[in-house]
């Protein structure tokens, strides 16, 4: 008989398709070589492994028809990288789905808020996807996103159908405009001024670097949103992803299985903490 293969051993997944989204940035549909995706809720993430080169974490932005994961990664390093070169046919490895997930039924009947920085829009796609299937589940909805640059927006067709198809209040700032920009510049905090919600009755859904967390869920509560209310996904550095290796740790919290979506009355006194 074969041996049971061991829990931290990746399976081989292969890239269905690869959307190259913005110049750094591309979309991966990955696979099972054998069987079928195991399930998993929106806020997850997996370990995905370059071969030869290392594993990460990278969250899961949806599930494809075909049934597979949809997984979008910026190339920032090595591992990042090698994924991101991954072409049509090719492996990788993938562990997963790990770590906590947003609570949507937490959000019904309330004035929605999703606030991403960058990248954090991956993560929150589910949940905008989610709102838009179940839009009488929810009071307004609103989307608000910061990037660096234009060209750095990620899901760009995607902003305009939940705008157009749905009825979303969809807003973009930019940080350094280019010349056809035309929508807001600066901080994502400044768009909580041009959206409509009742904070009383409010409920968000923020991801993004730390400060844009931090500055998002203040301006939030400033305005009378309870930090229960503010689901926050955090992200450190990972190794093992399931609560042995003690990388991820944040004060109490080991992000990978306590997180990495925590409500803010949680992650606040952490990142106020700057050695964490
Ligand atoms: C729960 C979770 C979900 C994530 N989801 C995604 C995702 O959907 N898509 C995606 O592209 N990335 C995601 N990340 C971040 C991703 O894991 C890192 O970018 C990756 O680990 C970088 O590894 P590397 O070897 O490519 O680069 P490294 O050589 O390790 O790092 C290159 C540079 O990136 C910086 N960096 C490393 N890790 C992070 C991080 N977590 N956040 C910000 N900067 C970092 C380093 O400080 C360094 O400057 C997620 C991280 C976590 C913890
Ligand atoms: S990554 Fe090892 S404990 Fe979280």
């Amino acid at each position: 008989m074969r041996p049971e293969p061991h829990p931290m051993t990746p399976e081989p997944y292969r890239v269905r398709s690869r959307r190259p989204d913005r110049a750094d940035t591309v979309t991966l549909t990955l696979e099972p070589v054998q069987g079928v995706c195991p399930p998993f809720v929106p806020g997850q993430f997996t370990m995905l492994y370059a071969p030869g080169v290392g594993e990460i974490p990278i969250s899961i932005s949806g599930r494809a028809r075909s049934g597979g994961y949809v997984q979008t990664i910026r190339a920032v390093g090595a591992v990042s990288g090698a994924l991101c070169r991954k072409r049509r046919g090719e492996i990788v490895g993938l562990r997963g789905p790990y770590g906590t997930g947003w609570d949507m039924s937490a959000a019904a009947g309330l004035d929605v808020v999703v606030a991403a920085g960058g990248l954090g829009l991956a993560p929150l796609r589910p949940v905008v996807r989610d709102l838009a299937r179940h839009a009488s589940r929810y009071g307004r909805v609103s989307v608000i996103v910061g990037a660096r640059t234009p060209a750095t927006v990620i899901y760009p067709r995607e902003l305009a159908r939940w705008r157009d198809d749905h009825g979303i209040d969809v807003q973009v700032t930019v940080d350094h405009p280019d010349r056809a920009w035309k929508g807001p510049v600066g901080l994502v905090t400044r768009l909580i001024d041009r959206i409509v919600f009742d904070p009383r009755h409010a409920f968000a859904f923020i991801c993004g670097p730390d400060a844009m967390i931090k500055a998002t869920a203040a301006e939030l509560v400033r305005r009378g949103v309870r930090p229960g209310r503010l689901a926050v996904l955090l992200e450190r550095n990972m190794k093992c992803g399931v609560g042995r290796c003690g990388h991820c740790q944040l004060g109490p919290l080991f992000v990978c299985v306590d997180g990495p979506v925590v409500t803010y009355d949680r992650a606040a006194p952490l990142l106020a903490v700057r050695e964490l």
